[in-house]
């Protein structure tokens, strides 16, 4: 057990999730580092120090997020900084899209999201402690894509779930925001960046006319989720 604030961060075993945690370790939290690929994310805790955990866990599997939970509950204390950022795209062409693939999406992007913020609330609301929620959204919460439908329909679900939370948590002192990168140097942007046509597409609608760093994104994570956010709540659109 710690009196520093624990910090879960999912998909944390590289690009923005691994830059998150590597932002709340430097202010002091202590790091919970989760992801589905369980080597990788093993990996990251390492190489971050801080003491960080590494515990494994699929988003798109509900009894994986209650085991998770109750892990950390057991092994280290409550979780009073959430970070939702596990995330996948799986491009499809609109028509070819099966439900699986839709479902999957949505499974871990949307429900996952959904379920973890539940049961980190309800951890925080039992114990009486403050904390403070931040989701991964995109700009794709608000531009549409159609070779990435249903990663569109989850981040679009997840700006109106961040509103509902941050409307729900206020009395139990849990402040639920979202950031919405555009486009951020990751695996995730790995094909954007081998295709100048889509790139300059990418730039016709970025403001700063580059590309992000994940620490960039991090960066505005940290902020959210400390003392210095303490009256930011509800928020679902901050980076581009
Ligand atoms: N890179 C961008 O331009 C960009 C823009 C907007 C939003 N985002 C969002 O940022 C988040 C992180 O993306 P990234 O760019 O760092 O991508 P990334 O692919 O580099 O990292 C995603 C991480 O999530 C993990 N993950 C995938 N499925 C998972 C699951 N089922 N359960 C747990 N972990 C899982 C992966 O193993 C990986 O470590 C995502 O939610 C993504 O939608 C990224």
């Amino acid at each position: 057990m710690t009196d520093k604030p624990i910090a879960l961060v999912t998909g944390a075993a590289q690009g923005i999730g691994y830059a998150c945690a590597e932002a709340l370790a430097e202010d002091g939290a202590r790091l919970i580092l989760s992801d589905v690929n369980a080597d990788g994310v093993d990996q990251a805790a390492k190489r971050l120090g801080h003491g960080a955990v590494a515990i494994p866990c699929d988003m798109g599997d509900p009894d994986q997020i209650t085991a998770l939970f109750d892990r950390i509950e057991e092994e280290h204390g409550i979780v009073s900084i959430l970070v939702n950022n596990a995330g996948i795209a799986m491009p499809a062409d609109f028509l070819d899209t099966t439900p699986e693939q839709f479902q999957r999406v949505i499974d871990i992007n949307l429900t996952g999201t959904f379920l973890a913020s539940q049961r980190a609330a309800k951890g925080m609301m039992t114990h009486g402690i403050a904390g403070a929620i931040v989701n991964m959204s995109s700009i794709n919460a608000q531009v549409a894509i159609p070779s990435i439908a249903a990663y569109c329909a989850s981040k679009g679900g997840i700006m109106q779930l961040t509103k509902a939370a941050a409307l729900a948590l206020p009395p139990y002192n849990i402040r639920v925001n979202a950031v919405g990168p555009g486009s951020i140097d990751t695996a995730m942007m790995g094909g954007v960046n081998a295709n100048p046509a889509a790139m300059a597409k990418v730039m016709s609608r970025t403001p700063l006319q580059r590309v992000g760093a994940p620490r960039e994104i991090a960066d505005t994570v940290a902020f959210l989720a400390s003392r210095k956010a303490s009256y930011i709540t509800g928020g679902d659109d901050l980076c581009r």
